[in-house]
């Protein structure tokens, strides 16, 4: 009863179609039946479940998406096979329930576990669903869509010492969003991204069937990989290919406005995109800080020589060098010089903190002053941060068409700008910050379209809107060719063709385009 008296609540306030959601609210009955004759009931939590709450929470990441008033599902389930997750795709379609699907709950908007605009719907949260089978002579992984990073760099160098498998930094990410979205990490300069790496994949779609590659199409298996998650479907595994890195050295070198990170910054832009592929050096800016953060395919008796030619001005020498595997170099990196391998496996995060981000591509050096600009407003409270990630070597080599993901030959590195605040305390002047940066940085980014990340979603690069009963294309255009470029067109006509009906939506979901007979 309590939660239909919270449905209603949100609907008196909602500006948006009620006779639509009135439609759905007495359809919600029958799609919770539906469920339950095909689903174990101890999968099922309803908002009346004391396992509601807990379950939802478990995945997110981000306070500032989970407030008292954030639209909450009608249920969430949690499928332990397929079957499961056929049945809540049929169901859903029978009673006009959408689906929001949640694999690490990572999403910068929280849209895999939350609706912006008042809806009845259900999550399916894969958590359940997350082993990871290595084939060690074939060097590939098969891996359900719930694991984490951090669950598959483990299980990956417990078959293998020899093996390894290039994707992001922080362990507690899932696999499902973070190759639906691309996927990048120290390897992508060896070995390109995530999504480089998949060799095929299982998803339920919008009829409830399961396709792998060849059932799927070409189209829909090109999408699937960078076209952004719940598009096309549930992905429920992956099979990917494996890389074979050696033992590698990591070094984090901080260099201040006073020991001349400004200059040493200016050439960074130029020297890191061009360096052989085995060497990723990152930047992570705060304050008046710079922090160096890098990963060599190789010894330090090999990198110091290096580093003398490409980049004296960081000063490397022998006492920077930390050599490992690459296992410890996933803790090192993101957790800290003591966490050990076995904290990558850690899936509880902190709600502390709340974020907000977004990011751009740059194709040509920032001017000195530029930088020295970036300083300045680095230096303003209540600053955010940067995380300056080089491209070049393997990532760059695909055509922008390869995949969905298309930033690739002249770019030369990725920014994320982030800020961050108590929980309990109000962001406005920490999401003003990240505003204004963006505004700022407009001369000296991609242009035309002014380039994004979807794995960095930003809510504030334009959302859907639904005319008729399908998202519009036109509209979705505005932020769809930031993340996809000229890719964004193909994508629509891959939705067009697995979910004609746009059953699959969010707020930043590709738009159906069918094509005319
Ligand atoms: C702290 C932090 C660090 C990060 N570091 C990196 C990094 O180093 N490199 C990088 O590339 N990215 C990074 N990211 C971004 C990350 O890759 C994306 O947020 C990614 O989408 C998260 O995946 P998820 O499964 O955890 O998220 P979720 O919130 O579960 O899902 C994200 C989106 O994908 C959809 N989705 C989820 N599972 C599936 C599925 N099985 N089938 C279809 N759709 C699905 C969801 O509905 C949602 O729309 C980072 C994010 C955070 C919060
Ligand atoms: C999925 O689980 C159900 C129990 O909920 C079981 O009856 C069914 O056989 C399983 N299906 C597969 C393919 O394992
Ligand atoms: C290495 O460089 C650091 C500065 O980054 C310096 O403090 C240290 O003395 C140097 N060590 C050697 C052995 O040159
Ligand atoms: C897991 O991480 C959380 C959050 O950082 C921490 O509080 C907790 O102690 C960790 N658990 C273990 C077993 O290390
Ligand atoms: C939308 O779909 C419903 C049934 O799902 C149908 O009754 C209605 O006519 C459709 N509206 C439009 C504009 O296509």
């Amino acid at each position: 009863m309590a939660s239909v008296c919270s449905l209603a609540l949100v609907l008196l306030f909602s500006f948006l179609s009620s006779h639509a959601f009135v439609v759905s609210l007495a359809s919600s009955d029958g799609f919770l039946q539906c469920l339950s004759a095909a689903i174990p009931n101890q999968l099922l939590y309803t908002q009346s479940s004391p396992s509601f709450m807990p379950i939802l929470v478990s995945s997110v990441r981000n306070p500032r998406l989970f407030t008292p008033t954030t639209v909450r599902p009608l249920v969430i389930v949690t499928p332990t096979n397929a079957s499961h997750v056929q049945s809540t795709v049929i169901c859903g379609r029978h009673h006009d329930v959408r689906i929001r699907v949640r694999s690490g709950g990572h999403d910068f908007e929280g849209l895999s576990y939350r609706s912006e605009r008042p809806e009845v719907f259900a999550v399916v949260d894969l958590n359940m669903m997350r082993s990871v089978r290595v084939n060690r002579r074939a060097g590939t992984a098969s891996i359900d869509s719930g694991a984490t990073l951090g669950e598959v760099y483990y299980a990956v160098s417990k078959a293998s010492n020899q093996l390894a498998f290039a994707a992001g930094l922080c362990p507690t990410i899932g696999i499902g969003g973070h190759l639906s979205g691309g996927g990048f990490g120290m390897l992508l300069r060896k070995y390109g991204g995530a999504i480089d790496n998949v060799l095929d994949a299982t998803l339920v779609d919008a009829e409830g069937r399961v396709l792998d590659k060849k059932a799927m199409g070409r189209d829909v298996f090109w999408a699937i990989r960078g076209g952004g998650g719940e598009s096309f479907g549930i992905v429920l595994s992956w099979k990917v290919k494996l890389v074979p890195p050696p033992k590698v050295t990591m070094f984090k070198v901080p260099k201040s406005i006073d020991e001349g990170v400004i200059d040493i910054l200016t050439k960074w832009q130029v020297v890191a995109p061009a360096l052989p592929d085995d060497l990723f050096i990152r930047v992570v800016v705060q304050n008046d800080v710079a922090e160096f953060q890098s990963m060599y395919l190789g010894t330090c008796d090999m990198l110091l020589p290096l580093m003398e030619s490409h980049f004296p001005e960081l000063g490397l020498n022998q006492t920077h060098c930390k050599e490992m595997t690459w296992i410890q170099s996933v803790p090192y990196i993101f957790l800290g010089s003591t966490a050990t391998v076995e904290d990558i496996l850690n899936r509880t995060t902190s709600l502390d903190m709340s974020t907000k981000a977004t990011s751009d591509y740059v194709h040509q050096a920032i001017p000195k002053d530029g930088w020295v600009k970036i300083f300045i407003l680095l230096a303003k409270p209540n600053a955010g941060l940067l995380i300056i990630v080089p491209y070049g070597g393997k990532i760059n080599s695909f055509s922008e068409a390869a995949t969905p993901f298309p930033h690739r030959g002249g770019v030369l590195f990725n920014i994320q700008y982030m800020n961050f605040w108590l929980a309990t305390t109000d962001g406005s002047t920490q999401t003003k910050w990240v505003k204004d940066f963006y505004a700022f940085m407009g001369p000296y980014v991609s242009q035309n379209p002014r380039q994004a990340y979807v794995n960095y979603r930003d809510l504030d690069l334009g959302v859907n809107v639904v005319v008729g009963n399908v998202t519009s294309y036109k509209a979705a255009m505005v932020w769809g060719e930031k993340y996809y470029k000229g890719n964004f067109k193909r994508l629509a006509f891959a939705k067009g063709k697995v979910d004609p009906d746009d059953y699959f939506r969010n707020e930043q979901s590709i738009p159906p385009l069918v094509a005319r007979k």
